[in-house]
């Protein structure tokens, strides 16, 4: 933790200055909201401020609000007493009270359904709730961390947000910049997993290429950190620098970001041809098409994502999938820029 924790701020000036407020703000009990695209590392930094708070020995909880199915995400957050609905044999508290004294994270607070959001305010206006079932108040004393990765005040504006939770858990946000504003940090990232994982599998594996190196630079990185991770990973793991490279490349073609150094194709090491036969051209077309109409719609909902699971017939969660499959979340910042 204390090798990441300099990394997350050294070689960037907008993470430093992000540590500047971090210091102060860890010694305090201040709800804090985290807004940024995925894998940039606001759970990572929600951790940093729980453990570099008074609350470092108490718990910190951490709830997926996204991953939680709409009618059980009240009783997994305040518990349930005995006999509160059928099934409920026995008491359970909820996250709130297993954090108290310490810290909760509330990932993807933008999802928390309407219905939650009051409780959700009387909790951070009082420190009091009832569990379901319950009619007795229940008092807490947790700390509040939130994280986003939409524009909280759009779900406001269309009524899916509660203005008043959203100042509530707005009184002081933190946005963490996506990697590709803060590409001095790829090397040394790249490096730090690069020995990590070499370590954690027993690997004997040649350092990264000149050209491996100026691919990670160039790369675009839509999943940010965690793409980064999970990328040199994969090369620790099988020890295909080359293949993984293509990968890279041809996945920042399909964002219509491709690495400068690349787009003049002098330095690609691949024959597309080599890899390529029908079996994969059919795969390639359904897969532009489907990223093509998941994007439309994303687009037409103005990234609302619920609405547009609904409109693609898919699950909620299948949506964030296909999301993260085809790194769109990536590609809103442009639509939304373009928009402006
Ligand atoms: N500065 C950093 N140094 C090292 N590792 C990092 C850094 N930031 C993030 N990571 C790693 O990247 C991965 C993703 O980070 P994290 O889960 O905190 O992102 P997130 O913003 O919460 O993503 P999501 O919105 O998708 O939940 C984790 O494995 C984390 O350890
Ligand atoms: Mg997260």
């Amino acid at each position: 933790m204390k090798e990441i924790y300099q990394l997350i701020f050294s070689n960037s000036s907008q993470m430093s200055r992000i540590k500047t407020v971090i210091d102060e703000i860890a010694k305090t009990d201040i709800t804090v909201l985290i807004k940024g695209e995925t894998g940039t590392g606001k759970e990572l930094l929600a951790q940093v401020i729980h453990s570099h708070s008074p609350r470092k020995d108490k718990p910190f909880v951490k709830v997926n609000c996204a991953a939680i199915p709409k009618g059980l995400l009240e009783s997994e957050l305040f518990g349930f007493e005995k006999g509160a609905f059928t099934g409920a044999y026995i008491k359970k508290p909820g996250k709130f009270e297993l954090a108290n004294h310490g810290t909760i994270l509330l990932n993807d607070i933008g999802e928390i359904d309407i219905s939650v959001q009051a409780k959700l305010l009387d909790i951070l206006q009082d420190g009091v709730f009832s569990r379901l079932g319950g009619d007795g108040e229940v008092m807490v004393n947790t700390r509040v961390i939130t994280t986003t990765k939409d524009h909280l005040e759009k779900s406001v504006m269309e009524g899916q947000f509660r203005e008043d939770l959203f100042f509530r858990v707005n009184v002081m946000n933190i946005t963490l910049p996506p990697l590709r504003e803060r590409k001095d940090q790829i090397l040394p990232l790249s490096q730090y997993y690069f020995d990590f994982y070499k370590e954690k599998f027993g690997k004997a594996i040649p350092p990264f290429s000149s050209k491996a190196i100026h691919t990670f630079q160039e790369y675009p990185w839509p999943g940010n950190i965690r793409e980064l991770e999970n990328m040199i990973k994969r090369i620790v793991l099988f020890g295909e620098e080359d293949l993984i490279l293509e990968d890279l490349m041809s996945r920042s073609k399909d964002n219509g970001k491709s690495p400068e150094g690349l787009k003049n194709g002098s330095s690609n090491p691949m024959k597309g041809e080599e890899y390529f036969n029908l079996k994969d051209a059919g795969k390639r077309a359904a897969e532009e098409a489907e990223k093509e109409i998941i994007l439309n719609i994303l687009q037409e909902t103005h990234w609302n994502r619920k609405k547009a699971a609904q409109l693609l017939h898919v699950s909620y969660k299948a949506l964030l999938n296909k999301i993260q499959k085809y790194h769109l979340d990536g590609t809103k910042d442009d639509v939304e820029w373009k928009r402006n």
